[in-house]
């Protein structure tokens, strides 16, 4: 979910909504925002787009100070009763929330039993529960939220507007993420940075159990102990044209064709001067670990996975790839002197910041690599490492996967370097990565091709196998995910051998089986298994390398070193998962269900 808010001198409701649409890769169920010139109040809520919402304010000013949300719905189904702000049952008190409470039951059993529940949310108990304390306790409105605080179990970012002082705003955050944007004569408050770059571009941070007041010349922040905090403001640089569709019909469209340049942009900030420029305790404590432990979730996690073989031939340092959602609550024994990488394109995936929160107990090493500098997981990380792929806006993907293996490739062959390792020594990274780049706008420059290929292979499929061996499985596993996601056919990504173990099955007449045939020890045995799915029927696609190519293969790809070929084999993939979910009318940007940035466990 998305957080805006804006306490200004002078109208806000442009603010709020568009601010809302930078916002909208994180849920789009719902959205709904509360707006108030000090004497007339507006709530508006509508299911579904951000457009919804536009449409129903239809251009009117409605004040100078609000708050908005936008939706990816965990307790309670989108619909305009359960999207955000929420409000108490007297109309005084607005809220809205990111995050999930774990505890609503038992405080509306003890509290709140003679409240009759305008939605099925959690959120609404918190704005029920401040006017209760308020109503029945006499609290003053912040004691009363401060109260709530105390008693509420979960994660949240909360923003809470009291129509009676309507020229401030309440905020408190716990494991969701929060900001503050400064600026002058007026104050914001947003989920994400990027949401008012419009407005300022210096921000502050809110940590864990914080709470405050915000006014348009005013911010006040407490500590759960109520201990006053200052915290420095620091300046975010993104340029707000970087987030705009130029002539592309969409994000995905536009992020993919994007990758060329984005493997530049990382050579010249990791290669300043030709010379690989990493900080060298980062180096050193790596080098010096025992164990790699990667831990992410969704494409980020199967960029680990391609990670994996890259640290190990470069550094000789053994590496387990972890998802987050499992690893937290499940750590198996860790080595003796382990280091940990948070690879996230957001920075903001609660599942990875659950377990770096549980190491930063356990006191390890942590580096993250992520996409958007100061995220929460780059501040909270020992180190961070930035991805320089440029906001990525589209739910899907792309650009990032490729920048999260080419900065892995990078910080691999500097510790390997560190280590004196002549295997790191001799991997001329950046050829690699300009080689990729070239072979990737090769299979751009054919697009024409992959378009026919998805309507050969994918017009009346609802099933679809992906399957390769080594970086090849890897491959299959992020090329499945991505067709699953904009195109909503069922896949899966396979590893080529273990088909025939049972999945197999599956497979029918004219079923599209997908193989990556891009690692030389196992390309025979691949195309052998190629073969067991189209003898029982499959349409089968095969995605091979210059050097492994056979007459049959459909796309090839240039020869680049194993441990970089996936950021060029995956390409076809995402053109392919492109092609088909805009034939069959789909948005490609925003997919059904989905949120680019999942911020609840
Ligand atoms: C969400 C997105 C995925 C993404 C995953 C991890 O589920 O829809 O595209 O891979 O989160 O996100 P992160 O920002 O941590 O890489």
């Amino acid at each position: 979910c998305g957080i805006v808010g804006a306490v200004s001198g002078t109208d806000i409701t442009n603010i709020l909504i568009n601010g809302l649409e930078r916002l909208e890769y994180r849920g789009y169920d719902s959205a709904g925002v509360y707006i108030t010139d000090g004497e007339h109040d507006t709530l508006i809520k509508k299911a579904g787009k951000i457009v919804n919402l536009k449409e129903a304010i239809n251009d009117r000013q409605l004040g100078n100070s609000g708050i908005g949300h936008t939706r990816w719905a965990t307790h309670g189904q989108p619909s305009e009763a359960n999207a955000h702000p929420h409000f108490s049952q007297d109309h005084r008190f607005y809220l809205v929330h990111n995050g999930v409470l774990e505890n609503t039951e038992s405080l509306k059993e003890t509290y709140l039993s003679n409240v009759s529940f305008a939605s099925t949310t959690d959120t609404e108990v918190i704005v029920q529960l401040v006017d209760y304390f308020v109503c029945h306790e006499k609290l003053a409105v912040f004691v009363a939220f401060e109260k709530v605080l105390s008693l509420i179990k979960g994660s949240y970012a909360i923003a809470l507007m009291d129509r009676q002082q309507p020229e401030q705003i309440m905020i408190a955050k716990n494991k969701s993420p929060l900001l503050i944007g400064v600026g002058d004569k007026a104050n914001f408050i947003a989920s994400d940075a990027a949401a008012v770059l419009e407005q300022t571009h210096t921000f502050m941070a809110i940590a864990d159990g914080e709470r405050g007041v915000i006014t348009k010349d005013k911010i006040q922040l407490f500590d759960a102990q109520d201990q006053k905090v200052n915290h420095k403001t620091y300046e975010v640089k993104l340029d707000s044209s970087d987030l705009s569709l130029g002539a592309y019909d969409s994000y995905m469209s536009k992020e993919i064709d994007e990758q060329p340049a984005v493997l530049r942009r990382i050579l010249k900030h990791y290669f300043p001067d030709q010379q690989l420029k990493i900080n060298n305790q980062l180096l050193q404590q790596i080098a010096a670990s025992d164990r790699i432990y990667i831990v992410a979730a969704g494409t980020s996690w199967h960029a680990g996975l391609v990670g994996k073989q890259l640290f190990e031939d470069l550094t000789d340092i053994p590496v387990e790839v972890q998802l987050a959602s499992e690893f937290g609550y499940h750590l198996p024994k860790l080595s003796a002197k382990p280091f940990f990488i948070f690879l996230s394109q957001s920075g903001e995936t609660a599942d990875s910041r659950q377990v770096l929160v549980e190491l930063k107990k356990l006191h390890k090493l942590t580096l993250t690599i992520t996409n958007v500098e100061n995220s929460t997981l780059a501040r909270e990380a020992d180190y961070s490492l930035a991805l320089k792929a440029g906001p990525e806006i589209a739910v899907a993907s792309t650009k990032a996967y490729i920048a999260q293996i080419a900065v892995e490739a990078i910080l691999a062959k500097a510790v390997g370097e560190n280590l004196h390792l002549t295997t790191a020594q001799s991997f001329d990274v950046q050829q690699q990565l300009s080689l990729a780049a070239s072979a990737i706008q090769t299979l751009i420059d054919k697009k024409d091709l992959i378009e026919q290929l998805a309507a050969t292979y994918f017009d009346n499929q609802e099933s679809a196998f992906f399957i390769g061996r080594g970086n090849g499985y890897y491959l299959a596993l992020e090329a499945s995910l991505k067709l699953k996601e904009v195109s909503y056919v069922h896949s899966e990504g396979f590893a080529a051998g273990e088909l025939k173990h049972g999945t197999i099955a599956l497979i029918e007449q004219d079923t599209p089986v997908i193989g990556f045939v891009v690692e030389e020890k196992t390309a025979e045995l691949t195309r052998g298994n190629i073969q067991e799915a189209a003898s029982r029927g499959a349409n089968t696609l095969i995605i091979s390398t210059e050097k492994l190519q056979q007459k049959q293969d459909q796309l090839v790809i240039a020869d680049l070193d194993e441990h970089i070929l996936p950021i060029a084999a995956i390409v076809p993939a995402q053109l392919l998962a492109y092609y088909v979910a805009k034939k069959r009318g789909n948005n490609v940007d925003q997919p059904r269900n989905l949120a680019k940035s999942v911020t609840v466990e």
